[in-house]
């Protein structure tokens, strides 16, 4: 059999990638360490991978960092991932814009403590006129909720008399989420093993290609996003056409 590495080189790279990376907690917990401590890997692993997709030339990359449930967690938990959060923005955000990365944040950020949101609009701005790679982070972000949202929008724009109702379709709804301008997903990457979506980008994965890989987020490698960008060549992807 062919080897990922070798296939993948050969083969153009999914234009965008959405990783949901789960398993920083059993990271810890495995090797008798606080959560934090498998948060503090996981954004290594972040800054990793960053660079592995710029190699291969993945147009553009979506991390789910913080779901609009993780909420839920214990008050520290969330402080933990908040702290490092900002650490991240301060210390990485010159060189993610030296290196040509444009970052952009989806999701509920209102709902974020004011001293996060500050950066994160920073960052946009910051590295707005960079093209080689579209680094989307979402925050407190929830598919359904950004579904609302976009109903909302259009509602009150039809209430308005600005809108008619007939004008809405697909691509005007697509328009008001907070994706706008971001193609969908070619490949949607789940580590730790469980294969759920946990509400991320409901609407845009209508026809994304999942890709279970069965590793922990903190030991997530180059080689594993290799293996799973080998997977998705190998699907056919159809789109409700018939089988060719
Ligand atoms: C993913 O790892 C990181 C976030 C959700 C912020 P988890 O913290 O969910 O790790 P597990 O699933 O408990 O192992
Ligand atoms: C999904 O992971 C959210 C992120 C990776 C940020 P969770 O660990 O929160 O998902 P569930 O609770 O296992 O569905
Ligand atoms: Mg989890």
């Amino acid at each position: 059999m062919e080897a990922a590495t070798s296939y993948s080189q050969k083969a153009d790279p999914p234009a965008h990638i959405a990783i949901i990376m789960d398993g920083n907690g059993r990271w810890a917990k495995a090797r008798g360490l606080p959560r934090i401590a498998g948060h503090q890997k996981g954004a290594e692993v972040v800054r990793e991978t960053v660079t592995h997709c710029r190699e291969l030339g993945v147009a553009c990359l979506t991390l789910y960092a913080f779901s609009s449930e993780n909420w839920k967690r214990p008050t520290a938990e969330v402080d933990d991932l908040m702290g490092l959060l900002r650490l991240y923005l301060r210390r990485d955000l010159i060189e993610l814009s030296r290196a040509g990365v444009r970052m952009r944040f989806i999701g509920d950020l209102r709902g974020l403590p004011a001293d996060v949101i500050d950066p994160l609009y920073e960052a946009e701005r910051r590295t707005r006129d960079n093209s080689d790679l579209v680094l989307t982070v979402a925050l407190n972000y929830g598919g359904r909720n950004e579904i609302v949202q976009a109903a909302r929008k259009l509602a009150e724009a039809a209430a308005a008399g600005r809108l008619q109702v007939q004008e809405i379709d697909e691509q005007l709804f697509a328009s008001h989420l907070d994706t706008a301008g971001i193609p969908d997903p070619d490949l949607m990457i789940r580590t730790s093993g469980e294969q759920r979506m946990s509400n991320f980008l409901l609407w845009q994965s209508a026809y994304t290609e999942m890709v279970f890989i069965p590793v922990l987020w903190p030991d997530f490698r180059k080689s594993h996003l290799e293996e799973a960008i080998h997977e998705f060549h190998r699907r056919d992807r159809r789109y409700g056409a018939s089988s060719g």
